[in-house]
């Protein structure tokens, strides 16, 4: 057993991030206000949306920008196209959204959203496709956006893995009509716990940033009462309805991000190309490596026309291994190598969501991802030495397999 440790991932708080986080503890202004909104500005800003609202966690992003749709039409219980393959987040974010969700197999080798299946199960309800980019691999954009326009659908891009992904020269999360995150600890920008939904669509950010606070109707981009305690005219324009704070237009969450989460946020940005950078070497060099083991282990490719966003590093046991995925990983942890599984397929290999009636064979890649696929970090911290103690690893295991 390795003493070292090689952990999924890492957390990187700035002395800039320690200065606000003083600053909000010693003005007790805690509930989101100015560097929110700044962490806000300026996520919009790296991707190359015109907005950004950021909330709790990227579980709340994806729940929320399908909960636009109650705004421009959907009715509870349409359907929205999700893969079966995916953090189990995005399945219940569209069931949190108060939608059915619709699950479609993967494509074996991107790990994503099979864009050729997707029209064969759109059906009269269906109002949106959330395809996830796993492992910071771009879905297949071009197909999915030109459906969703012939079927007037709306597309929530989920980016929760996907910083730094870029396709066909764009970035990831600003393809769609919205871009969901996820700023959880383990990913490239992090707040702690926290997520951000970025878009062009300024009608969208208001209804966002509305059901983010209960589904109030008061929803401007920047709170003058959160900001400088100071006076809002318009609290009381609505005439003899009363106070806009206190008036809710639609059926909200509560998941607002607060002061000391977007300081560990506004930190991070700062430091955003440098830990893209580092992260990005550090995939690039591990997927070169792995070439010698492609007897045994799949991993994805990176295509001409894309950038793999560099959240970590995927691969699956393939078909006539010698070992098993478990096998492996419960070696990889021994060694001290942080490993974990590849998802499952949400329908049929998540318990929460068995009601919906899906039985096992439903999604043979997904499934077999879920039951033979693992991955590992690639975050800033990790070195060349760690990345040569993980092939040293995956070397000595084979070959004790191979000769058992
Ligand atoms: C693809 C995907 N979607 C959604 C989420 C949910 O994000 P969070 O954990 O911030 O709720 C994650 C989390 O890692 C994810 O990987």
């Amino acid at each position: 057993m390795r003493e070292m440790r090689i952990p999924f991932g890492t957390i990187t708080i700035t002395d800039k991030s320690k200065k606000l986080i003083l600053d909000c503890l010693e003005k007790g202004r805690i509930s989101g206000g100015k560097y929110v909104h700044e962490f806000e500005e300026r996520f919009a800003d790296i991707i190359g949306a015109k907005e950004a609202v950021a909330v709790s966690s990227g579980t709340d992003a994806d729940t929320l920008a399908l909960a636009v749709l109650h705004d421009i039409g959907a009715q509870r219980g349409d359907e929205v196209i999700t893969p079966a393959l995916s953090f189990v987040a995005t399945g219940s974010a569209v069931l949190h959204a108060g939608f059915t969700p619709i699950f479609v197999d993967i494509d074996p080798e991107t790990l994503n959203i099979d864009p050729d299946r997707i029209e064969k199960v759109i059906t009269k309800r269906t109002r949106a496709i959330i395809p996830t980019h796993l492992m910071g691999k771009p879905a297949a954009m071009d197909q999915i956006i030109a459906i969703a326009k012939k079927h007037k659908l709306v597309v929530v891009e989920d980016a929760a893995e996907a910083y730094g992904a870029k396709y066909r020269g764009n970035n990831i999360g600003a393809l769609g009509d919205m871009g969901a995150f996820s700023l959880y600890v383990a990913h490239i920008i992090t707040t702690g716990e926290g997520g951000i939904i970025v878009t062009d669509n300024t009608q969208f950010a208001e209804i966002l940033r509305s059901l983010r606070a209960h589904g109030r109707v008061c929803k401007c981009k920047q709170c003058i009462s959160n900001i400088n305690s100071g006076f809002c005219e318009n609290r009381f324009s609505n005439g003899e309805k009363g106070d806009i704070r206190f008036l809710f237009e639609r059926i909200g969450y509560s998941c607002k991000m607060n002061e000391l989460e977007a300081a560990l946020g506004l930190g991070n940005l700062d430091l955003y190309d440098e830990i893209l950078e580092k992260r990005y070497h550090n995939l690039r060099s591990i997927m070169e490596k792995f070439k010698d083991f492609s007897t045994y282990l799949w991993t994805f490719k990176e295509e001409s026309y894309e950038r793999i966003g560099p959240h970590a590093f995927p691969f699956v046991v393939k078909k006539g291994a010698p070992f098993t995925r478990d096998e492996l990983m419960l070696y990889l942890e021994h060694q001290g190598i942080d490993a974990r599984t590849l998802f499952s397929s949400i329908p049929t290999q998540c318990g929460g969501f068995e009601f919906l009636g899906h039985k096992i064979g439903d999604f043979p890649y997904a499934e077999y991802i879920g039951r033979h696929g693992i991955h590992i970090g690639v975050h800033h911290d990790v070195n060349e030495k760690d990345i040569d103690w993980f092939f040293s690893s995956l070397r000595n295991f084979i070959k004790a397999r191979e000769y058992r």
